[in-house]
């Protein structure tokens, strides 16, 4: 198992019976609250949660996921199925060679995106440690 692994939690039970009550066709795990933790030696702080359902619902999909090749992003839409390794960020930023480390990814993709928000007068999300690494998840 990599050492940098990133663990996701996803509440299957609780998709499966929100499905049944909304009678809707099976919502994807993609749509449940996701928990990020790189773990590994190097982890120093606490897991984050992040309400992927939220986000889905405030920006498209290709905002956050991508593939990059000759700095665009050629990501296929179709790609991003539920349990699919490849869409794990970890998949190219845990690389050795890679010019983002996953810490990094992560940090800029979301600090970049609240901070870029809260400019706009928008609401945003959390910009300080302590509001995204909370302890006891
Ligand atoms: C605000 C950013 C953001 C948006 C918007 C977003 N995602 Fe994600 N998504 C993430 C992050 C972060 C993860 C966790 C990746 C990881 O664990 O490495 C994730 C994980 C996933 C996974 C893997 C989870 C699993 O069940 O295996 C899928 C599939 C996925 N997203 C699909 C989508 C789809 C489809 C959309 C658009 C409807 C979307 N995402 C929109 C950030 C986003
Ligand atoms: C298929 C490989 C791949 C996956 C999966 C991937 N990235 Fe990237 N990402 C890249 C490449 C390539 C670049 C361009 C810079 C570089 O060469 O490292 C990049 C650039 C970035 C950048 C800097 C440019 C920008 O858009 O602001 C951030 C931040 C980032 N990725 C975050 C993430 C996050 C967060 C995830 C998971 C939701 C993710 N990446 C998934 C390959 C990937
Ligand atoms: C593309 C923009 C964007 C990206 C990327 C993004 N966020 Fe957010 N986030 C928002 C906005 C906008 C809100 C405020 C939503 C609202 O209050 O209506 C928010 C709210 C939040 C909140 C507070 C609401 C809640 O769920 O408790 C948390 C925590 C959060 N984001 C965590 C993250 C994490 C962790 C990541 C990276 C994995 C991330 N966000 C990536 C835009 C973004
Ligand atoms: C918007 C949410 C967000 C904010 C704000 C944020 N982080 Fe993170 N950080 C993450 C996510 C997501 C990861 C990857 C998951 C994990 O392992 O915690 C991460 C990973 C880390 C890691 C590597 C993994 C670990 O657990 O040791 C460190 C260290 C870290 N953050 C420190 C900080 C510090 C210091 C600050 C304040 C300057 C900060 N973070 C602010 C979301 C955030």
């Amino acid at each position: 198992m990599n050492r940098i692994c990133t663990r996701i939690l996803v509440c299957l039970a609780l998709a499966a019976a929100a499905t049944l009550l909304s009678g809707l066709p099976f919502a994807s795990a993609q749509e449940e609250a996701i928990v990020l933790d790189m773990g590994g030696p190097s982890d120093q702080r606490p897991a984050v949660a992040f309400d992927h359902g939220l986000h889905m619902g405030l920006f498209e999909c290709l905002d956050c996921h991508h593939q990059i090749e000759d700095g665009v992003n050629v990501l296929d839409e179709d790609d991003l199925t539920p349990g699919n390794p490849d869409v794990r960020c970890l998949a190219c930023h845990a690389a050795a060679d890679a010019d983002i480390d996953l810490q990094k990814a992560y940090h800029r993709q979301c600090m970049g995106c609240h901070i870029d928000t809260r400019k706009t007068g928008e609401p945003s999300g959390p910009e300080l440690c302590g509001s995204c690494h909370i302890p006891g998840l």
